[in-house]
């Protein structure tokens, strides 16, 4: 069967030459569903289950200077049975998408602009902005949930008609920010959100039934920027940084995020159905980490990795002015430097200790959420290209050997979050595959690639085309078919 072109949106975006609306991020307007793809190679039968990315895909002309994080939601599956594959594509219909598709153009300004000049209100901690649910994707109780980095009401879609159901009833007032976490060994569902209203930060734990269990707050000192949590078996993990808006311009609607170098990192670490007086504070040194990884427990200690920035606030990129080359310098990793990092907290003493275990600059990674809160040996992580937010390849490590290896996707290919899918009846942590979308400039056309993980320098092992060229894209997740079906 053919793609078939489901849907075309209207957009009011205008030829430009903004560095994060053309290239690998130009916009996508088509709507797809296909099966039957090219394929070079062969899709293997031993892969059962949805492959899910969000994409930040702006649809009108910016009110202002346009941030890639702005973008509307829009989520790609790849669902994978019995060697075959089918890929689909929605624009997520949020209430904001929605009443801009009514105006026929722009509504609320982006997160580089001050609120003033959005027509209507809006959402999220930074506020007066689009809930553009276009950062983040998991898959939980059976449906994929997107949220947004702003925190928002989180949309859930079918993982594989990718029907639409609206926003999430258990939403609290201050939203979801990204990165909720499932844990698939219970089903249940972490997450946070932070405002600039005290308490600043609040946990809540949803069960697999999907109704909201536990909400408690997490109080800060003032309004954060935290990106991500983590989780152990047992607790959950959560960071106040020292990289926030400048509280003299926060009171006249200036959003201006600055590195507090002489105040510590404090983790906060709670029993995962603990209360606001069960939160153990820890400090360590001052940093930023957009990213943590896997965290579990060993003995008095709870393991947390991550990626921490070396440089947090980074000077403007040369060649763009000083606003744009700000906003580019912060989305260039090579800037950042962020770093894999472990950091170790003793319960019992309540001592801290941290150490680089890469010293290369990496980020956005994935492992093998079957062992996600416990103790496990390989990670996953992305390499991306200099001045760009653009990933190109991936490395695996192996924690307990200290060996690593790389797989690069070639010139102008540029990937997605690579997360790890497990083999049907797999026995090892590492068998199974890495999928990745990419966008390939030089072909100008995009694929899906699944990556052998037990031996990722071999390339993938299948490419599977995509009707059409989509935009560079971000964070994704994989949900495995015996889960979706239960
Ligand atoms: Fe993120």
């Amino acid at each position: 069967m053919p793609a078939t072109l489901v849907n075309r949106v209207a957009s009011t975006l205008k030829p430009n030459n903004h560095p994060y609306m053309n290239g690998a991020w130009t916009p996508t307007y088509e709507e797809y569903d296909a099966t039957g793809l090219e394929v070079i190679g062969e899709i293997p039968t031993d892969i059962d289950g949805v492959y899910v990315r969000n994409t930040e895909n702006p649809v009108h002309d910016p009110i202002g200077l346009y941030h890639p994080f702005d973008g509307d939601g829009m989520i790609h599956v790849m669902a994978f049975r019995d060697g075959k594959a089918e890929y689909r594509n929605r624009f997520v219909r949020t209430k904001g998408f929605q009443a801009e598709q009514e105006a026929g153009g722009a509504l609320w300004a982006g997160v580089a602009e001050h609120p003033s000049q959005s027509k209507r209100p809006g959402w999220g901690a930074h506020g007066g902005i689009k809930d553009s649910s276009s950062t983040d994707v998991v898959v939980h109780a059976g449906k994929i949930l997107s949220t947004f980095y702003q925190c928002g009401e989180g949309y859930r879609l079918d993982p594989y008609t990718l029907e639409q159901f609206g926003t999430e009833s258990w939403t609290p007032i201050d939203g979801i920010s990204a990165h909720p976490k499932v844990d698939e060994a219970t089903g249940e569902l972490l997450f946070f959100n932070y405002s600039k209203h005290a308490p600043y930060m609040h946990y809540g734990v949803v069960g697999p039934d999907n109704r909201l269990k536990h909400y408690i707050p997490i109080p800060l000192p003032g309004p954060r920027l935290p990106h991500d949590m983590a989780f152990t078996r047992n607790y959950s993990i959560f960071a106040d940084l020292p990289l926030f808006w400048d509280p003299e311009l926060l009171p006249k609607g200036y959003h201006a995020a600055r590195f507090y170098k002489e105040l510590p990192t404090r983790f906060a670490i709670v029993p995962r159905y603990g209360q606001v007086e069960d939160i153990r504070w820890f400090e360590a040194q001052p940093c930023y980490v957009l990213h943590w990884m896997n965290a579990y427990e060993e003995g008095d200690e709870i393991v947390l990795d991550g990626y921490i920035q070396e440089d947090p606030q980074p000077p403007p990129l040369e060649g763009y002015g000083a606003k744009l080359g700000q906003m580019m310098a912060y989305l260039d990793e090579h800037s950042m430097k962020p770093r894999l990092h472990r950091w170790r907290f003793n319960l019992k003493t309540g001592a801290v200790s941290e150490s680089h275990l890469d010293d290369r600059v990496l980020e956005f990674g994935s492992f093998n959420q079957k062992i996600a809160g416990e103790k496990g040996r390989y990670l996953y992580s992305t390499t991306s290209k200099p001045r760009w937010f653009l990933f190109t390849g991936v490395v695996k490590h192996d924690l307990e050997s200290g060996r690593s290896w790389s797989l690069d996707f070639g010139p102008e290919r540029y990937g997605s979050e690579a997360p790890f899918a497990p083999r049907i009846g797999a026995r090892d942590e590492d068998d199974g595959y890495l999928v990745s979308f990419i966008t390939d400039l030089a072909a100008d056309r995009s694929e899906c690639i699944l990556v052998d993980a037990k031996d990722i320098e071999a390339g993938p092992v299948c490419r599977i085309m995509l009707p059409h060229r989509i935009s560079s894209g971000t964070h994704t997740a994989w949900a495995a078919g015996a889960d979706l079906r239960r």
